[in-house]
This record gives C-alpha cells, sequence and structure tokens, in this order.
C-alpha cells in the first residue's frame, strides 16, 4: 500500500513508529532489529526509525524521556544496507496493526 500511496505524490506518516506507548517491547526486543541495531552501534528505535525514514516514509516517535528524544533525532550519522532493509521488511506478518 505505502508505494501505491508513494507513487501518486502523497507522503506517508508513521504513527506509532515503535509500537504506541505500553507496546513497543515487541519491536524494540526483536532479534532481527536488536542484531541490525548492533552492527551499527544504535539503538532499536534508532533502526526502526531509521528503516522508515529510508522508506520514505515521515515518522513522528513520542516521547518524554530528553534521552529518547536526541536518540530519535540522531538518525542521519548510518545507514541500513539494502539487505537489512529486506530483513525488517520480511518482518512483516500481514497483520493490520490497529489495537485502538
Ligand atoms: N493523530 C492521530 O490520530 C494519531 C494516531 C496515532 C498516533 N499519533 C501520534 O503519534 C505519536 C507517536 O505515538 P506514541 O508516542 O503512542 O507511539 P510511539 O512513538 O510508537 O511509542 C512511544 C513509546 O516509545 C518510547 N520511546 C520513544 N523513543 C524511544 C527510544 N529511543 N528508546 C526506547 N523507547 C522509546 C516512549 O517512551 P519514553 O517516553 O520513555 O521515551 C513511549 O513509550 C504521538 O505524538 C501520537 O499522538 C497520532
Amino acid at each position: 500500500m505505502v508505494p501505491f500511496i508513494q507513487e501518486k505524490g502523497i507522503v506517508v506518516q508513521c504513527w506509532y513508529p515503535l509500537g504506541g506507548r505500553g507496546y513497543t517491547a515487541e519491536l524494540l526486543g526483536d532479534e532481527t532489529i536488536k542484531a541490525i541495531a548492533e552492527a551499527h552501534s544504535v539503538s532499536p528505535a534508532q533502526v526502526i526509525l531509521r528503516w522508515d525514514l529510508q522508506r520514505g516514509i515521515v515518522v513522528i516517535p513520542g516521547s518524554s524521556n530528553p534521552e529518547h528524544i536526541k536518540e530519535n533525532l540522531d538518525l542521519f550519522g548510518f545507514e541500513l544496507s539494502e539487505e537489512e532493509m529486506e530483513q525488517i521488511k520480511a518482518l512483516d506478518r500481514g497483520e493490520k496493526h490497529d489495537w485502538y
């Protein structure tokens, strides 16, 4: 769906990019995400946010922690490889993330 929307020149924005407040454990604790984070010496949150940015998606992570806010802005000192982008894409379970 995302490429289809982007082809029309519409900007896609990711709500709850980290899973949503109270629901981040699964994404931030994912073994694939953690391994990629380790390889780049960044956090799992930074990997997820960078993955979205590299797909041309606007991210609006929410945080009330100053360290997390700094981290979430620091996304431009590393780049995910094509292979890493594919590894993260492969985590898609084809489920709608719509719990509210
Ligand atoms: N307009 C709409 O209808 C709509 C719908 C959905 C979402 N939104 C907006 O989208 C934004 C994001 O939503 P959200 O905050 O629920 O979801 P989120 O960004 O997916 O998750 C926020 C959670 O991630 C944690 N977090 C943030 N940065 C982190 C980091 N670097 N490392 C570890 N944990 C981190 C935060 O905890 P800490 O505070 O401890 O960092 C918080 O618990 C909000 O501004 C929300 O209002 C709008």
